[in-house]
């Protein structure tokens, strides 16, 4: 019946998320959630929320939930921006601040939905290449652009760009929009949130999904000049006048609120992740430096998709990306509790000393 779709349609290649499996009892490291649930807090606020009230549309502004997470960023509530997961915010971004004559810049290796907006809303881009060992330079994006894009950390290596090196960036790229995707940064990685009053171009986007733990909630928001947020309202309130339920609403204040359970739940993690990163460092593997929650990882002897392949069959999921390109040897492993993490490093130690005859040629 794909005579009925609309012309863009047949040119679509949507975006393929890591697999929610249904089986029970997996140790799930493969979309980088967090182990550790929400906050009580959030629990108690969604308790509170199934109500009556469920039968009134909700806020089409969000003005609680953006009063709270300006407070956290210590910003003006117009220079916060909601919606419906981060991945709602960056379509509306694409949309709203990215398409212009000169093409949008992002890494060659880096989040495969930005190359999916682009098919969605017609952006013409230039990836440009990591170097060798996956770093970022900010010189090779010192071209005309019609703005630039890219996770920091960046996702999948997990390597952390310096606030000097965006700072850097910035000075030298003031007539496009610079965003950064901090999706990860509350796992060790320096914000850039501290530049928004400085450079007017600058936009940072945030999820609730990772460090926050409600990847089921579906909250992300992005911050900036009071001008950037304005165009991205222009565009949600074209799409859709509420993205954020009463339950993502009442739920993602109380876990902005409660920064000390957030704090305590990140430090937990980065502490089991150098842990993991020691046991699969003795055991033959290349970690990349990560400021994430998660790390990305190749064996010197055996090939990710392989050992992803034995790990599920011991009921541990991990992502491989496999298209053919320099990192189709790596994995990418969400950091899990420490029992996880043991469970992990106990299957790895099997799988690497039961295979010789599959190594490497
Ligand atoms: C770099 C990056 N940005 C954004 C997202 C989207 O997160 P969400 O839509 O859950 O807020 C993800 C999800 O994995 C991600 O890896």
């Amino acid at each position: 019946m794909s005579q009925f779709w609309s012309d863009i349609v047949h040119k679509l290649t949507p975006y393929v998320p890591g697999e929610q499996p249904k089986l029970e009892n997996l140790v799930k490291l493969n979309t980088n959630e967090n182990p550790y649930g929400p906050s009580p807090k959030v629990i108690e606020a969604l308790k509170l929320e199934a109500a009556d009230s469920l039968r009134l549309y909700p806020d089409p502004n969000s003005d609680a939930l953006k009063v709270a997470i300006a407070k956290v960023h210590q910003l003006n509530v117009n220079q916060v921006f909601v919606g419906n997961g981060s991945d709602e915010v960056l379509a509306h971004v694409f949309q709203a601040l990215l398409k212009h004559s000169r093409p949008l810049l992002f890494p060659d290796i880096t989040y495969s939905f930005y190359p999916v907006y682009c098919g969605l809303y017609d952006i013409e881009y230039q990836t440009i290449p990591l170097a060798e060992d996956f770093t970022f330079n900010v010189e090779d994006y010192q071209q005309p652009n019609g703005g630039i894009i890219f996770p920091n950390p960046n996702a999948p290596t997990g390597i952390p760009l310096a606030l000097v090196d965006i700072e850097s960036l910035l000075k030298k790229n003031t007539q496009s929009v610079v965003v950064i995707d901090e999706a990860y940064v509350d796992f060790g990685t320096d914000s850039a949130v501290s530049l928004i009053n400085t450079y007017p171009n600058l936009l940072v986007v945030h999820t609730l999904s990772k460090a926050r733990s409600l990847a089921g909630l579906r909250v992300g928001y992005a911050l900036g000049h009071a001008d950037l947020i304005e165009a991205l309202i222009r565009v949600k309130d074209s799409f859709n006048s509420y993205p954020i339920d009463r339950f993502a609403s009442a739920g993602a204040i109380a876990a902005m609120q409660d920064v000390a359970y957030f704090e305590e739940t990140c430090r937990k993690v980065i502490t089991t992740r150098e842990v993991l990163i020691q046991n699969l460092t003795q055991l033959g593997f290349e970690v990349l430096p990560s400021g994430a929650n998660f790390i990305f990882a190749k064996h010197n002897a055996k090939h990710g998709a392989e050992i992803s392949a034995a790990l599920r069959e011991k009921s541990i999921i991990v992502r491989h990306f496999k298209m053919p390109s320099r990192i189709s040897d790596y994995m990418r492993i969400t950091i899990g509790t420490n029992a996880q993490t043991e469970q992990l490093v106990k299957a790895l130690k099997e799988i690497l000393n039961t295979s010789v005859v599959s190594l490497k040629a």
